[in-house]
């Protein structure tokens, strides 16, 4: 066999490259053995959203990731209303349960998620059989059903609990949602109530998309006030952080700031960075609103291409910067997802695209993110 010195020198070439890269993949996995949530442990805790699907099928792999790098967890769907009750009000409890158990077997920081949102909850909740609104004591009446039942049962297990949800519009006034219609502020001042008397250990938050925004962030803190005259039990501002590859980070520093003014702990609640191309421009995140598919609104299906996943991790590497300079008034970062795979925003606000938000990607394997994270408490 004649094999030429330029075979050789290239092949010598492609030997040195695969054991640089072994050696790289020997050294991220080191590094990843600590995990986030060790990583971050003076700084905030680290959280994920968990589905019913991921706490059913106990996958091994997924079980051993989330108790590596997470210490905190939020029940995606299961206790919103809508999942939680039958049309006729009864509980199902089964789902929700079995989140609660998996925090406890774990011993994880558990989030409620939530008790009074427009969303996700029947119409019959609100309005008589002839479309009708029932009145205001009825709905008083349903409202402390609902939260004393549900955080009694969950008294000393769930630590803190996103008591409302999006209250202010993306007009920046007061959402005009069938509990507020009926009830106004005292919406918001029985759900703080009840869950506070219900369990007084707990810690109790309003929890909002957008709200990073100067102009909702005002509208947020001229709501928050009006509470606290009122003497709310409010602990903690929640700020969801569905964000994207453009957002503005400044206005993190901003709110941190100005929500912690109010003598509040900051929360990311439901971080993740949308990649794609942005369809609306409108600052809107409302979970109801839906565009149509189009190929070039989906670019990245065969992969997400080095240059992205490159803007990916300097994005959460910029917003990162900010959580840790103010850790002292942060109490925790929840990503909306463990892995890409399973991301609301491959479905949202346009259904069946692919999507790359999370730090970790479809095989549940570690992005460049996830190492930025890691290199920044080295
Ligand atoms: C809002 C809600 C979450 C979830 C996301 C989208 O942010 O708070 O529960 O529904 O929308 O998945």
């Amino acid at each position: 066999m004649n094999i030429s010195r330029r075979n050789l020198l290239a092949m010598s070439g492609a030997t040195a490259a695969l054991i640089a890269s072994a050696k790289l993949q020997a050294a991220e996995k080191a590094a990843a053995a600590t995990g986030l949530k060790d990583a971050y442990k003076d700084d905030f805790l680290i959280g994920a959203a968990l589905s019913v699907s991921i706490i059913k099928q106990q996958d091994p792999k997924l079980v051993a990731l989330i108790n590596k790098d997470f210490n905190s967890v939020t029940p995606e769907n299961c206790q919103k209303w809508g999942e939680i009750r039958n049309e006729d009000g009864s509980w199902k409890w089964q789902d929700s349960d079995a989140i609660v158990d998996f925090a406890g077997k774990h011993k994880l920081h558990m989030v409620g998620h939530t008790l009074g949102w427009h969303s996700q909850i029947p119409e019959s909740v609100f309005k008589n059989k002839d479309g009708s609104y029932i009145s205001k004591d009825a709905l008083v009446k349903k409202q402390q059903e609902h939260i004393t039942t549900l955080v009694d049962r969950y008294k000393g297990k769930i630590h803190a609990w996103d008591v409302v949800n999006e209250a202010v519009g993306d007009d920046n006034k007061m959402r005009d949602s069938h509990w507020y219609k009926i009830m106004g502020d005292d919406f918001l001042v029985n759900a703080f109530n009840l869950a506070h008397e219900t369990d007084p250990n707990a810690h109790l938050m309003y929890n909002d998309y957008n709200n990073e925004r100067k102009d909702k962030r005002q509208a947020t803190v001229e709501m928050i006030k009006r509470l606290q005259k009122r003497s709310v039990p409010i602990h903690g501002l929640g700020m969801q952080a569905h964000i994207g590859l453009g957002t503005n980070m400044q206005d993190f520093e901003d709110s941190i700031l100005a929500y912690s003014a109010l003598g509040l702990k900051v929360h990311l609640t439901e971080l993740d960075i949308d990649v794609l191309p942005s369809v609306w421009n409108l600052p809107v995140a409302e979970i109801s609103t839906r565009f149509e598919y189009k190929p070039e609104r989906d670019p990245y299906i065969k992969g997400l291409p080095k240059e992205i996943d490159e803007q990916l991790a300097k994005a959460y590497e910029s917003l990162f910067k900010i959580l840790i300079k103010h850790k002292e008034k942060i109490e925790r970062v929840t990503f909306w997802g463990v892995s890409d795979d399973a991301s609301w925003l491959n479905g949202f606000p346009i259904p069946g695209r692919t999507n790359y938000p999370l730090l970790f990607d479809r095989k549940q394997e570690p992005k460049s993110a996830y190492f930025r994270l890691l290199d920044l408490k080295k």
